[in-house]
Parts: structure tokens; C-alpha cells; sequence
């Protein structure tokens, strides 16, 4: 099977064990483990931020991010489809308690919309805004950076803050030919993950100022999160940050000629974003096309009316003309 549901399918590499098992390590809670403080310095200095908490995953990153810019009750504005909204069980009501405010198309909002909503800020009968979302890459589409500057002027001028939801932020810059800070810049917090497209087995970080960040390790903490000798795990993550960054390119030129042979030798109509290729499928047959594709030998994920297959570190040229071929196969079934 060519597993291409997701960049969270892969494994470390032997290198990577290696640097895990070699890791120097201490008592995370008490700021004791060298390589959690060298891995959130790295993180921190590569977003271009005064500091950076490490969390076992994208989701703790993207709740604390809300947690330290919202009161309960305040409003985030966010897409339907960002993954804080529709993939977060509901958290954003349990932790924070915070009420998200949703626009459904594009991958920002557009300056009317966030002009209209402002407008109401004085009304007593509205909830306070306090926190404008992002996610980039938002399913595999890069968000220009001007229009993450737009956003997030916009956020400042009023007097919000703004998260960026940077789980493929590395793909996001890879794709751009772009520095991390440079798509971080603008944004009071932004979340991280090195066990997507980077291929660590474990973590994500929370990045901002150095106040926030302390606020977001006291949430980790309340939460339960607090780690001991992390340091194991952290060396992974700081290992894929200095080897796997440069090779994301890679991917995307893999994802690019996927969709490219998938749509030459099925007809199906496919499209690349970054790492991820979406097979159209008729209205709401995503899960059956995935179905198809899966008894022919490729793992893809069925969603609405698409199947999205993502490439990864362990997806091989040879895996990328396989996994087309085996989606043709299945094409004459459909
Ligand atoms: C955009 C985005 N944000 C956050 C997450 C959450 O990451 P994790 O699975 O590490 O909780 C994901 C996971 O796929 C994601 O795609």
C-alpha cells in the first residue's frame, strides 16, 4: 500500500533515532532539558520571535494560541475549514471558551467582511473581538503574504491579535522560496508542527513574545503537558528542522508530477498544492473514490467531494508513477 493519507504517516529515519538516542536531557518542567531549550531557541529564532514552547501537538499549539490571546467569550475570526474550527473537537468552546466568528471562502477574509464586522464592535449586543486566524499553508493552498499583511495590519490597527495557524508553515516558505520569519512576521503567536511535512515522530511549538509564550507554558502545564526529559522526543523535531526543511521542495515537485501522470492516465481531474494533490470526485463522493483507490493500492484520504493525497518524506519518484498508475486502475471502476 502507498500510504499517502497524510505527512504524519512517516517515521524517523535512522539519523533522526540516532540524534534521539544520543539526546542530552534533563527535567523539562523545571527548564532543565538542553535539547527542548536548543529546539524551542531554534524554533524561535527561525520565526523570527522572542521565544517558543514545545507541545506535543499541533492541536495544544493552535488552543494555547488561543488561550493566551482570548478572554472567555471573545470572539475569533476564522475560516469554517481552518482545522481550529472543524478538527479540534470543539475545544475552542471547552478551553477557552472562546466563540469563533466564520467566513467560508478564500484562504483570508476579505477586507469588506472584516470592515463589516469591526463595524459592529460597539454594539451591545455583540461578543468583543480579540483574535484574527490564519492557517498557512490552509489545505495545501500557499496564502500570499500580502494578504497575510493585510490580515494582520488590519488585526493590529483595531487592536486584536493575530494567530497564524503555521502547521506546513515550512511548505508555505519552501513554496515561496521564503525565510519561516518572513511568513511568521506580523502574527502574535504562531503554531508549528515538526511531525507533518518535517517528519519528526512527536511535537509542535507555540511561538511569540516572550510574555506570551510564558503564559502558553503555564497553560501547557494546566493542561497536564508538562514534559519531562522531552529532550528525547525534541531531538527528533530539532533534527528534521536542520536536515528535512530544504528537501520540502521535493515534495512539492512530487505532489506537482502526481497530479500531472494521475490526470494524463486516469483523466481524473487533479491538483497540486504544495505537498498535497486533490482528486476531484463528484459532489460528496470523496470516501468512495478513496475506497477505490485504496483496493488498488493507494492510501488517500476521502474528503467531500475530493480524495487528497499528500506526499511525504518516505513517497519515492518510483512510488509517485506507481501511485498513478494504481489510480487509474481504479478510475475504470468509478
Ligand atoms: C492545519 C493544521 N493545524 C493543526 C493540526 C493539528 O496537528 P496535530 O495533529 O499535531 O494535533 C493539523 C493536523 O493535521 C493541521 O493540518
Amino acid at each position: 500500500m502507498i500510504d499517502l493519507r497524510s505527512d504524519t504517516v512517516t517515521r524517523p529515519t535512522p539519523a533522526m533515532r540516532r540524534a534521539m538516542a544520543e539526546a542530552e536531557v534533563g527535567d523539562d518542567v523545571w527548564g532543565e532539558d538542553p535539547t527542548v531549550r536548543e529546539l524551542e531557541e531554534e524554533t524561535a529564532g527561525l520565526l523570527g520571535k522572542e521565544a517558543a514552547l514545545y507541545v506535543p501537538s499541533g492541536h495544544m499549539a493552535n488552543q494555547l494560541g488561543l488561550y493566551v490571546s482570548t478572554r472567555s467569550g471573545e470572539e475569533v475570526w476564522a475560516h469554517e475549514h481552518h482545522h481550529l474550527i472543524g478538527d479540534e473537537q470543539g475545544a475552542t468552546a471547552v478551553l477557552s471558551r472562546a466563540l469563533p466568528r466564520l467566513y467560508s471562502d478564500g484562504t483570508a477574509p476579505p477586507e469588506e467582511l472584516l470592515e463589516s464586522w469591526i463595524a459592529g464592535r460597539g454594539d451591545i449586543h455583540r461578543a468583543e473581538p480579540a483574535l484574527v486566524w490564519l492557517e498557512n499553508t490552509f489545505t495545501g493552498r500557499v496564502v500570499p503574504l500580502a494578504e497575510q499583511r493585510r490580515v494582520t495590519g488590519f488585526a493590529h490597527r483595531h487592536g486584536l491579535r493575530a494567530h497564524l495557524d503555521g502547521a506546513r508553515l515550512w511548505n508555505a516558505a519552501a513554496a515561496l522560496g521564503a525565510e519561516p520569519s518572513e511568513v511568521a512576521d506580523g502574527f502574535d503567536t504562531v503554531s508549528v508542527c515538526f511531525s507533518k511535512g518535517l517528519g519528526a515522530p512527536v511535537g509542535s511549538a507555540l511561538a511569540g513574545d516572550a510574555d506570551t509564550v510564558l503564559r502558553a507554558r503555564r497553560g501547557r502545564k494546566m493542561l497536564g503537558a508538562g514534559m519531562r526529559q522531552a529532550g528525547i522526543i525534541a531531538a527528533g523535531a530539532l533534527y528534521a528542522l536542520r536536515h528535512h526543511r530544504e528537501r520540502m521542495v521535493q515534495d512539492h515537485e512530487r505532489a506537482a508530477e502526481l497530479a500531472r501522470l494521475v490526470t494524463e492516465l486516469s483523466g481524473l481531474d487533479a491538483r497540486a498544492r504544495t505537498n498535497m494533490v486533490l482528486v476531484q470526485a463528484p459532489a460528496g463522493q470523496g470516501a468512495r473514490y478513496a475506497e477505490a483507490f485504496a483496493r488498488h493500492g493507494v492510501a488517500g484520504l476521502g474528503i467531500g467531494d475530493a480524495v487528497r493525497l499528500v506526499v511525504h518524506l518516505e513517497t519515492t519518484d518510483r512510488d509517485v508513477e506507481e501511485a498513478a498508475r494504481k489510480v487509474a486502475k481504479a478510475a475504470v471502476e468509478l
